[in-house]
């Protein structure tokens, strides 16, 4: 890894044994890109790839050259009202009421490792080796706004992170209209769009379109990055597959408003932006104050979707969840949210817990319901005080009598929100977001805190703290259950509403990181009616989110496996849930309600005391499994096989490091009758280890079973033999790989 400066001709070139990032100073002092892809030899000049042309009818020329016009030249900091008429990555709005800039570049400096964001969550290292970060400075002489741009390179795959810190030196305050992460501008438009978007309830699905003329976007204006589309996206190359070819990831460390944008030329250039949604963003930037945008994240490969896929993986898994149970396999839990919904008393809950803890489940988590008046979603919110009536010993009680069974006990939370129907609301009335003269928009009856206070957000931490000081608890649930709407806060200025969206983020991850601090051995799952804010900012704080409210092991499918697009598997909350399924009232094998949900953090959401004893003895198999390979199938290399998105059947795998054990998952959403015959490539083993096949017992070299396949065929064929059980719709079965001496 190196980041290299070639004096004379002013070319940046960062680059590590997969990629190469090259800049140059251009002839009218702004930044120019000129390269991002596989790496490729240094040398001192790099002037050809500016591509200058003298197209009839540009504007934006640089005096006395008209080969060169900002109309055309791919930019680091594409300014607005100099020539390029692109969408751009700044805007500031100045007192005369003029929003143009025009940020030349000014020094640079290079520093080991990367610098921390100051109050946002960013990926790190852990020795200075691990990267290399250069800081360009650029400046807006007439505003005097200076822009530092970071660029880090990790010494490992191809990852970029950037953000940008903006500095006012100027003697105006301002306004910055937009503020974006990431500009990447690419000589053409031959990629494929891939995004993980969808709803509540199906979030995450794999959805690709073909790149056009134009502007194309995915964003949230949400307040939460949201259900609908996910912070992520990749543009492909159309013949690019999980396997081959090249594509480039971009991801934005944030959990907020914020926008993916390509836009395509009429040349064929593409522009990506990444940032802060300029829609719902402005920032009073006041003589001698800085601001940070977020962290955006650019991963190339040129071997296919699924080697992307594992840089992301490794990076978020090691490099941006942190703290205690970063690198630990995960307690396999039961929550009572679908067992019990409201309606519980103490004494139930403990019988869920004994029934669990007697298969080998070791947390129990107790959801929504145990606070304040909140019997239905119409009360207590914002009350975080055990309800005497259900919980006559308090949290602390109960936690006691959960760790009597020998478990450890989990809390649901929802910090963010509160009912008009509260002790809290009614001694704060001023705390939710909500415009003067307007009444509130109602989202499950509920009304967001004011997470821009510092009062509010201390007030949260003190009430939560309480709770974890006294009782016994290892594990919260961080819930989100509305968007915002009515986004004013009645403690900021009149020039600083823009700014409400953003600043109340930060104040999530203040508690977050106050609580995390305090508390570094309690595991934090994030949750936002399911997957609403399931994104890496989250992710810094919370290493583990709960994917989806949709607990149906057919729908997961598709969920999960979008979700393992950017997302490590030791990050995806997954439960085995009862039938008919509360969603979409579906009956599925338990095997298989298992089988999907081993791919994530594993638990249950149902009473076990109402399973048949046939089915508890099958739960504990299922636990002892999880036991047994947790630790691999949660960070192990992850390969996506066969997309439920294309076909009937789903299979991925997951390896161990050292290429001795691996587990296959097969999973046929409706039975066939009088099939053809399947075989699965399979990926990541040795070629020359012989690895035994638990389902038959056979022994197959790795080189047979990656390019052979594994064949995966089974005996029914609509005519099931009187002695075997008959394979039915939603039929999956997980293979054990093991290497064996031959
Ligand atoms: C939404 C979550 O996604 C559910 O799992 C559950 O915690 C409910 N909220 C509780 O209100």
């Amino acid at each position: 890894m190196s980041i290299i400066f070639h004096e004379e001709t002013k070319v940046f070139h960062l680059q590590n044994d997969a990629i190469s990032y090259i800049m140059m100073v251009l002839p009218n002092g702004k930044m120019g890109h000129l390269y991002f892809g596989k790496r490729i030899h240094d040398r001192e000049d790099f002037e050809n790839l500016l591509e200058l042309v003298p197209r009839p009818m540009s504007s934006g020329i640089f005096v006395g050259d008209k080969f060169f016009s900002s109309q055309h030249i791919k930019q680091e900091l594409p300014d607005y009202g100099t020539g390029d008429y692109r969408s751009p990555a700044v805007e500031i709005l100045q007192k005369n009421g003029s929003r143009i800039s025009d940020f030349q570049y000014h020094s640079h400096h290079v520093e080991a490792g990367k610098p921390l964001l100051p109050g946002l969550p960013a990926t790190y290292t852990e020795d200075q080796k691990e990267a290399e970060t250069l800081v360009l400075n650029l400046v807006d002489s007439v505003t005097g706004i200076e822009a530092e741009l970071f660029y880090t390179i990790f010494a490992q795959r191809g990852i970029l992170a950037r953000s940008i810190r903006y500095h006012n030196k100027g003697n105006q305050s301002v306004y910055l209209g937009r503020a974006m992460s990431l500009c990447l501008d690419l000589p053409d438009c031959e990629y494929d769009w891939v995004q993980l978007s969808g709803a509540w309830g199906r979030e995450r699905h794999v959805k690709t379109r073909r790149l056009a003329t134009g502007v194309q976007s995915i964003g949230s204006m949400r307040g939460n990055s949201s259900h609908e589309h996910n912070p992520f996206l990749i543009l492909k190359r159309p013949l690019t597959s999980e396997r081959q070819g090249e594509a480039i990831g971009f991801s934005f460390v944030y959990s907020g408003n914020f926008l993916m944008q390509a836009e395509v030329d009429a040349h064929d250039n593409t522009r990506v932006l990444v940032g802060l949604h300029p829609d719902t963003f402005t920032w009073h930037l006041k003589e001698g104050e800085s601001f940070q945008t977020p962290e955006a994240l650019m991963v190339y490969t040129d071997s296919g979707l699924n080697d992307m896929s594992q840089s992301f993986h490794q990076l978020f898994q090691t490099r941006l969840a942190r703290g205690y149970w970063r690198d630990r396999v995960r307690p396999i839990l039961i929550n009572n949210w679908e067992a019990t919904y409201f309606n519980f008393t103490e004494d139930k809950l403990v019988q869920i817990a004994e029934k669990a803890k007697e298969c080998g489940v070791e947390l129990f988590v107790l959801d929504d319901g145990w606070f304040g008046a909140r019997n239905n979603d119409f009360a207590g919110l914002g009350d975080w005080v055990a309800n005497p009536e259900r919980l006559s010993g308090g949290i602390t009680g109960l936690a006691e009598r959960i760790s009597q069974l020998g478990m450890k006990f989990g809390l649901w939370f929802e910090p963010e929100m509160v009912n008009k129907d509260s002790d809290l609301y009614r001694s704060h009335p001023d705390w939710i977001l909500e415009a003067p003269g307007r009444e509130n928009s109602q989202g499950r009856n509920q009304h967001v805190l004011d997470f821009s206070r510092k009062e509010v957000v201390d007030c949260m931490f003190e009430m939560m703290a309480k709770i974890l000081r006294e009782a016994k608890v290892s594990y919260i649930k961080w819930d989100m259950n509305r968007s915002i709407t009515e986004c004013f806060s009645k403690s900021f200025a009149p020039e600083q509403q823009g700014e409400i969206f953003h600043r109340y983020i930060l104040g999530v991850y203040d508690l977050y990181e106050r609580l995390t601090t305090e508390f570094p051995e309690v595991l934090f799952e994030s949750c936002a009616s399911g997957g609403g804010r399931f994104d890496p900012g989250i992710l810094y704080y919370a290493p583990q989110g709960w994917a989806s409210d949709n607990s149906d092991a057919v729908e997961r499918m598709k969920i999960q496996y979008g979700t393992s697009m950017c997302y490590p598997i030791s990050s995806i909350g997954s439960h085995v849930s009862v039938i008919p399924n509360h969603q979409v009232y579906r009956n599925t094998p338990l095997h298989t309600r298992a089988n999907v949900a081993y791919f994530g953090t594993f638990g249950y959401e149902l009473d076990l005391n109402k399973l048949s004893e046939k089915e508890i003895e099958e739960v504990k198999e299922q636990i002892a499994f999880m036991k047994e390979y947790r630790s691999l199938l949660q960070f192990g290399a992850f390969y996506r096989l066969k997309s439920p998105f294309e076909g009937n059947e789903l299979v991925w795998m997951v390896v161990s490091e050292d290429k001795r054990t691996a587990l296959v998952g097969w999973y046929r959403i409706l039975n066939v009758v009088n099939d053809r015959f399947t075989r699965v490539k399979l990926q990541g083993l040795n070629e020359d280890f012989c690895y035994e096949v638990s389902q038959d017992g056979t022994k197959r070299y790795g080189d047979e079973l990656m390019n052979l396949g594994l064949v995966t065929s089974d005996a029914t064929a609509g005519q099931t033999p009187q002695d075997e059980i008959p394979c039915t719709d939603f039929e999956s079965r997980i293979y054990i790989l093991k290497a064996v001496e031959v």
